[in-house]
């Protein structure tokens, strides 16, 4: 065990302390320790399980080539697309809802793509995770 200063504004050691309390925690150590594993725990989460996700996204289909994009983009990572939908929202904007299958970072990865082609309005993932 290794001992270490930690400085902390006031009004974050007094959050700390209601953690303290709040779960009751023996001292700040045992709440600090949580806190780290629990930060470690999510951010392996997010990256390695296998979740099922839904990426919505809005666009304008008059845009030339986005609609070939977005099917091209979806094709290097056919793996992880088990369908998709398309609804013509009005006469200029098309909603695409692809569900997807994969771990977490897969996902992020290509709905970060998907998101950032040029022309789309509106695109959002939700992530669950698999049991
Ligand atoms: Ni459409």
């Amino acid at each position: 065990m290794k001992r270490f200063g930690v400085s902390l504004e006031d009004n974050l050691l007094v959050k700390l302390d209601n953690l303290v309390s709040k779960r009751s925690f023996p001292n700040r150590s045992q709440a600090i320790r949580f806190l780290i594993r629990r930060h470690l725990t999510v951010e392996q989460w997010e990256k390695n399980r296998e979740v099922s996700g839904c990426l919505v996204l809005v666009y304008d289909h008059h845009r030339s080539g986005l609609q070939k994009r977005l099917t091209s983009i979806q094709h290097d990572y056919h793996h992880l697309v088990l369908c998709s939908q398309h609804v013509h929202l009005d006469h200029n904007n098309c909603m695409e809802t692809i569900t997807l299958k994969g771990t977490a970072i897969e996902l992020r990865e290509l709905a970060d793509r998907l998101i950032a082609v040029k022309g789309i309005i509106h695109g959002e993932l939700v992530m669950s995770v698999l049991q």
